[in-house]
């Protein structure tokens, strides 16, 4: 099983304090059955150049292949924060890729109205041949509000990973996304030891409970794929809709 979101990484972002957390992690998550994890750390453009960014990444990175003796294969790859970025240089943002492929987890606006600007950043970051992946898409106030937002983000040309907890936490939003078929990959976001370890056993153990073992097969072929840099389906269901009670259907 394949981890699609972590900030395991040592001591480059609000994740993981040092290589000893990093190795603990990533204990944990070989035991829940992952085999494959993507280091994601944040990535905001006014914090960093992408050059620095990589040199940082880069130190973290052997920091902790020196520290780690088991067997989950590492990924390199970012969160980057489309929102919160000024860069209009959307050919730098290549190297943010996943592994050796073309898709970038992307991150978007927590604020409650997404504005045009960040549709068109989406559409900049595809000019340059990267596909988005949205992460936690769940959590944006945004699509709590308006949910179609996600099919409109499909139909855009994007996927939709969400988070572990959300499923912990039976979100009817994550469970009405399910059933519209569209989620695509699943991701821990595990940051520490402590407030927020690594449950991804725990959440297939639940989506296998509510959605049945296929629904948990698929995300792992989804992520498969886009390890391997291949286009997924694109097809969905109906788009999800907030009734007038807070519910979603
Ligand atoms: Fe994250």
């Amino acid at each position: 099983m394949i981890d699609f979101h972590t900030h395991i990484l040592p001591a480059i972002d609000d994740g993981s304090r040092d290589e000893s957390e990093s190795c603990e992690l990533l204990s944990r998550l070989e035991r829940q059955g992952v085999d494959t994890v993507l280091l994601t750390p944040h990535y905001y453009g006014r914090d960093y150049s992408v050059p620095k960014f990589l040199e940082r990444r880069e130190k973290a990175f052997s920091a902790l292949e020196s520290a780690y003796t088991g067997n989950i294969r590492l990924i390199k790859a970012c969160e980057y924060n489309i929102a919160t970025d000024v860069n209009s240089d959307f050919m730098s943002l290549v190297p943010l890729a996943i592994g050796n492929t073309s898709y970038i987890l992307t991150e978007l606006s927590f604020e409650s109205e997404w504005g045009d600007r960040l549709f068109k950043r989406i559409n900049s970051l595809q000019l340059c041949g990267l596909t988005p992946v949205i992460a936690h898409a769940e959590l944006y106030p945004a699509v709590r509000k308006n949910p179609s937002l996600v099919a409109r983000l499909i139909d855009g040309g994007c996927y939709i990973q969400i988070n572990c907890g959300s499923v912990i936490s039976s979100d009817p939003l994550v469970a009405a996304l399910i059933n519209g078929m569209q989620v695509h990959c699943l991701g821990s976001d595990t940051h520490n030891t402590t407030k927020r370890p690594p449950e991804y056993g725990r959440a297939i153990e639940m989506l296998s409970a509510s959605f049945g073992s296929q629904t948990a097969e698929g995300l792992n072929d989804n992520m498969n794929l886009i390890l391997q840099g291949k286009p997924l389906s694109a097809r969905r269901g109906a788009a999800v809709k907030r009734t007038l009670f807070g519910k979603y259907k």
